[in-house]
């Protein structure tokens, strides 16, 4: 089954969306096999980021997911990958749809509240620099019957 990686940046969990976010991905139906609360340290923030390294908003993207604690997440369900980036809406909430979550909660580029892999490939990278192999769960989710046959 597709895995993707998602992080609530520090804005979400400052101004307290950490529940509202969460809560969007569960009611669609994807199931959380990871969940860790974590600091993010600088070697960490420039591997996560590393493929913008030499663009002009690279540091301050390192030091802005470095500001506070952060929430990794590893969510599992079929297309989520690229499902769970339409949900989070663009990248620069100013043109983000109202109703996706950067649309919904977030007004600045530099302030976007959440993270998600572009595809399966980052997924796949990004779940292994922050998840030991250990921390991801297997489970049947009940009414898991009721969502796809
Ligand atoms: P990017 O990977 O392009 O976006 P996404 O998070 O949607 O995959 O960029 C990574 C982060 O860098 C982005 O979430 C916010 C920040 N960023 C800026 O601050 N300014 C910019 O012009 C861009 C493109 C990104
Ligand atoms: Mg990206």
């Amino acid at each position: 089954m597709e895995r993707t990686f998602l992080m609530l940046k520090p804005d979400a969990v400052q101004r307290g969306l950490i529940g509202e976010i969460i809560g969007r991905f569960e009611k669609k139906g994807f199931i959380l096999v990871g969940l860790k609360m974590m600091q993010v340290d600088r070697d960490l923030a420039e591997e996560h980021y590393k493929e913008h390294k030499g663009k002009s908003f690279f540091e301050p993207t390192v030091q802005y997911i470095m500001s506070s604690p952060v929430v990794a997440m590893v969510w599992q369900g079929k297309n989520v990958v690229s499902l769970a980036r339409e949900m989070m809406g663009a990248t620069n909430p100013a043109n983000a749809n109202p109703g996706s979550i950067r649309g919904a909660y977030a007004m600045d580029i530099s302030r976007n509240v959440i993270h998600g892999s572009d595809s399966v490939e980052s997924a796949e990278r990004e779940i292994a620099i922050y998840f030991k192999l250990e921390e991801i769960v297997n489970y049947t989710k009940a009414g898991s019957e009721w969502l796809s046959e």
